[in-house]
């Protein structure tokens, strides 16, 4: 297991805090040993590993490069230079801002940059698989601006409902219209949202947290491409980086400004440097050729797991998926609900999480749906075959929850397969 980013030393750590030497070895051998469905979730190199335990971590640098508040900074500066820089070429526009602690961060300030309190955001439904911090009533932000839907036109297909959409924004008159998403299979039409965000003068912000991968890979369209105003994402997920967030802004410069002052002193403190280096080399690993190939993969992976679920008439949301996740209606085709169908399949070592569906008659503590994805196992070499046996897996696991003989047949099945596609350790 030498050539993983598992099984690290940690020497130091072992000696002097056993308890948490303890559980981080455990988490490796969880990592290790199962398969990682998640759709945001991802492994990240050794590389990135080691900036993130750099003494980078030691630094304060409020304020940007060539304008901090404090003393020190000839190499934080190079290197926030370097993730700002790398991160515009990636996604091909004028300004990035990369210290945003994480997603939710990121739009919290992005938020506050483009808008006044009482504004409103027309952003996707959350149970058409829009993310919380594009307006839950459980998030802070929907106490400071107002938030309106829209949604899918026809859950069997996917397609949004562009009509209704234009009709609300006419009537809501928002400040900005947010693309983007967390629980949905299919891509949008940047071109239909910058030609509605123009007709009602608001900005357009894409949300690609999820996507950012498949985007800088060129496996997805960029929505600068199409003219949207802000990007803001996270740096893990399908992009494979370390935890965070980054606002990037295409060409406008009172828009960056404005960005920068929201992130710092607006929202944040001193930025994480250790991460922001972390995102610098991520999104190096991101610019080189063989970057492309991984995203190809993951949608073909995705393609492969798809054909299974039709094959086995399994209801998918939206009909089946052009990205990196599936959203099955495991209650509606097999009468498994979501939170017993999340853990079973992590008994036999397969992790993936329970999601509410459109139009959902369950709880969201116990919905219709799974969510899954083949990011992760995209990185650890999976290809088509082994996708499509890992969707037969998931099912057969679900027809035979009390089997207890079939189940161990499974995990050990596998395991197997774990331990024959290693966690790699570089990708360049
Ligand atoms: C679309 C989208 N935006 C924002 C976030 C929030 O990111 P974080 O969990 O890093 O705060 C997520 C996370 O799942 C997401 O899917």
């Amino acid at each position: 297991m030498d050539d993983t980013t598992i099984n690290m030393e940690h020497s130091r750590l072992k000696t002097e805090d056993a308890a948490i030497y303890k559980a981080i070895k455990g988490e490796e051998k969880r990592q290790a040993e199962g398969l990682e469905l998640i759709p945001s979730e991802n492994y990240v190199s050794r590389a990135v590993l080691e900036t993130l335990g750099s003494v980078l971590t030691n630094k304060y640098s409020e304020g940007y490069p060539g304008k901090r508040y404090y003393g020190g900074q000839e190499f934080t500066d190079d290197v926030e230079n370097l993730a700002r820089d790398r991160a515009r070429k990636l996604f091909n526009c004028k300004y990035a801002n990369v210290q945003p602690l994480s997603g939710a961060p990121a739009n919290v300030a992005m938020f506050f940059a483009l808008m006044k309190p009482g504004d409103t955001v027309l952003g996707m439904d959350l149970s058409h698989g829009g993310h919380l911090t594009h307006g839950s009533p459980a998030t802070v932000m929907t106490k400071v601006f107002n938030f309106v839907r829209y949604g899918m036109k026809d859950l069997e297909t996917g397609e949004i409902d562009y009509d209704a959409l234009l009709k609300t924004a006419k009537k809501e008159k928002p400040k900005i219209i947010l693309a983007g998403y967390s629980a949905y299979s299919r891509e949008l039409d940047y071109e239909k949202f910058v030609e509605i965000g123009r007709e009602v003068g608001a900005y357009t912000v894409a949300d690609m947290a999820h996507v950012a991968g498949l985007i800088a890979g060129g496996s997805h369209k960029n929505p600068f491409d199409y003219g949207f105003d802000v990007i803001t994402t996270t740096t893990h997920k399908t992009l494979r980086g370390p935890r965070g967030g980054m606002i990037l802004v295409r060409n406008s410069e009172d828009l960056a400004k404005a960005v920068n002052k929201a992130v710092f002193p607006g929202l944040q403190g001193g930025p994480h440097m250790s991460q922001i280096a972390a995102k610098a080399v991520c999104f190096k690993e991101a610019l080189s050729p063989s970057f492309k190939k991984y995203t190809k993969q993951i949608l073909k992976n995705a393609k492969a797991m798809e054909k299974v679920f039709h094959a086995r008439n399994i209801r998918m949301l939206a009909g089946g998926t052009s990205n990196h996740l599936i959203l099955a209606d495991v209650f509606g085709s097999l009468n498994v609900g979501g939170k017993d169908a999340q853990t079973v399949l992590d008994k036999v070592g397969i992790t993936l999480n329970m999601n509410m569906i459109a139009n959902d008659p369950r709880k969201p503590m116990d919905p219709s749906g799974i969510r899954f994805g083949t990011p992760a196992i995209t990185t650890r070499g999976f290809g088509e075959k082994e996708c499509a046996r890992v969707a037969e897996l998931i099912i057969d696991t679900l027809e035979n929850m009390d089997d207890a003989n079939t189940k161990k047949k499974i995990r050990y099945e596998i395991f197997e397969l774990s331990k024959n596609f290693p966690i790699p350790d570089s990708f360049v």
